[in-house]
């Protein structure tokens, strides 16, 4: 399907949202492992805190075009090419619909979803066979839950973009993921007040996407034994899905 990667050593990686969490872990390990990194996310004190040697260091805000097309210049005229695109901007509110709110609901689908197509259009004219983009989505995109009224359609927006763009590239030679990761402890999380099952590490996150990555699949999920549960429920009927849900979130 993908391409298998296996060697990150001089890829020339461009990391969109990874001033904090999963995506500062990843870019530790790239670094660790020889890739060469372009860094993005609003954050440009969090981004050169993150001490990886040589470094693009690209501040940019992905609800601001002008802001993302100027970093994606000032990486192109840096290295002439890119070889993987990983999109990590995120936000997250818990929300109900007895407290909806629509402003922080479409900041939010700005920043996951709608910054990931801005991305997208910034970078597709220049992706060569070989090269590749992918998308941190989430299991919360599988299938409504509660508490995601806006985190859950954003998340699934972004997981069927990637499937179209997948079908898309695929005979151009141009990779495309989808990366769903179950709980990992990071800011964002840090707003659940419920126990979360199998949370994991923004390190241990890493190296699910990066062992991944090495297995050529259009998909990456992770932690196995939380997110095939959930794929499971995905594809059950409503009529059970629904109660089943309950029934695990106590809601
Ligand atoms: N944590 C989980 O359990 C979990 C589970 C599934 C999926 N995910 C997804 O994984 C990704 C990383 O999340 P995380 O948990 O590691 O949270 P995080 O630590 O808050 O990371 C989010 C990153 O996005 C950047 N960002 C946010 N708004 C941005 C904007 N407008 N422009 C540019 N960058 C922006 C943040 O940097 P600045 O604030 O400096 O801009 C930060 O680097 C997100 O897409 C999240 O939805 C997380």
């Amino acid at each position: 399907m993908n391409p298998k990667i296996t060697d990150w050593r001089d890829k020339r990686i461009w990391l969109v949202g990874a001033s904090t969490g999963i995506g500062a872990a990843l870019a530790r390990s790239l670094a660790g492992q020889g890739a060469r990194l372009a860094l993005s996310a609003r954050s440009a004190d969090k981004l050169a805190a993150l001490g990886c040697p040589n470094a693009l260091l690209l501040p940019c805000d992905v609800t601001d075009n002008t802001s993302l097309t100027a970093a994606h210049q000032t990486l192109l005229a840096g290295w002439g090419g890119i070889d993987l695109v990983i999109y990590l901007a995120g936000d997250y509110e818990p929300m109900r619909a007895d407290a909806f709110d629509l402003a922080r609901a479409e900041q939010i689908i700005e920043v996951n979803f709608a910054g990931a197509m801005r991305v997208t259009a910034s970078v597709l004219p220049h992706l060569q066979t070989g090269s590749g983009i992918a998308f941190v989505a989430s299991v919360a995109g599988y299938r409504g839950l509660p508490n995601a009224l806006c985190y859950g359609p954003g998340k699934a927006a972004l997981s069927h973009f990637a499937e179209c763009l997948y079908l898309d590239l695929e005979a151009r030679g141009i990779g495309v993921w989808a990366i769903n990761p179950g709980f990992v402890q990071t800011r964002l999380t840090a707003k659940n007040e419920f126990a979360m099952p199998a949370l994991q590490s923004p390190e241990q996150a890493a190296e699910a996407i990066l062992a991944g990555f090495s297995t050529g699949g259009f998909e990456i999920h992770f932690p196995k034994r939380f997110s095939r549960l959930l794929k499971l429920l995905a594809i059950l009927p409503y009529r059970w899905y629904f109660p089943l849900i309950r029934r695990f979130t106590g809601e």
